[in-house]
């Protein structure tokens, strides 16, 4: 198992409020899904992406990546980890804006180590597939939308991660092109072997994915396979 969530709660403290973002949710991850987390506003879709992508820690329950308990690894480890496993892509895209494309896109090899010839030969190939190699050396604000969520996906892939995380990819997106994107994700999960796990309140992408996980007020109310995937 890639993920594997166990009663885990997440309790945020404001003051003297206790706000219970995640209650309890139990949720299996497996290597090759393309999931959804589908839900309204409030209903702790960031807060679960945030902790299955190591990037905080359940407050309850037991988190286990690779069946690895996650509070038995320390800050250092599993930032590497987050290097090496996994890819992000947020809503806001997060591209540095005085960097081209081809630049964003070499970030995550650079903190691999690889040699500037040779990251430049592996960014510019994975935007070649992405169909964003005329804009490599274009900087972000001369970018579309779209062009810069191409952007952030080929950053994301590059490292060759096991797992990509997105939040709400498309919230910045019209309809049409946040379909070319999941789309686009589609795709290189169906090449690549990528796990995908995406959040979205739209209803034509959540009806994209494999499979759907439906939150609510911090809690799963359900998760089922459907029939129409990405092509
Ligand atoms: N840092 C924080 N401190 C306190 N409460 C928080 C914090 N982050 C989130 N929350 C609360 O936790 C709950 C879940 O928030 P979360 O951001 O995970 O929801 P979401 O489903 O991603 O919403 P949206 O669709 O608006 O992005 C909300 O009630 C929110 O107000
Ligand atoms: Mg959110």
């Amino acid at each position: 198992m890639l993920i594997q969530l166990k009663e885990v709660k997440r309790d945020y403290t404001l003051g003297k409020t206790i706000v219970k973002a995640i209650r309890c949710v139990s949720l299996d991850i497996e290597e090759g899904d393309f999931v959804v987390i589908a839900g309204p506003s409030g209903s702790g879709k960031t807060t679960l992406l945030n902790l299955m992508g190591l990037l905080d820690h359940p407050t309850g329950g037991k988190l286990f990546f690779e069946d690895r308990d996650v509070s038995e690894i320390s800050d250092g480890e599993a930032t590497l980890i987050r290097r090496k496993r996994i890819g992000f892509i947020f809503q806001t895209f997060n591209l540095l804006p005085v960097l081209t494309g081809v630049e964003n896109v070499e970030l995550p090899l650079i903190l691999k180590g690889i040699g500037s010839k040779e990251r430049r030969e592996i960014a510019l190939k994975m935007m070649e597939e992405i169909g964003i190699r005329d804009v490599a050396r274009h900087k972000p604000d001369e970018l579309s939308g779209g062009e810069r969520q191409r952007v952030a996906i080929a950053r994301a892939l590059v490292g060759d991660p096991d797992v990509v995380f997105a939040d709400e990819p498309t919230a910045n997106l019209d309809s049409e092109t946040g379909m070319q994107i999941i789309q686009l994700m589609g795709k290189m999960h169906r090449m690549q072997g990528v796990t995908f796990v995406f959040s979205t309140h739209d209803l034509r992408i959540i009806s994209m994915a494999k499979r759907k996980v439906e939150l609510r007020d911090g809690a799963i109310t359900s998760d089922v396979i459907q029939d129409s995937p990405a092509k």
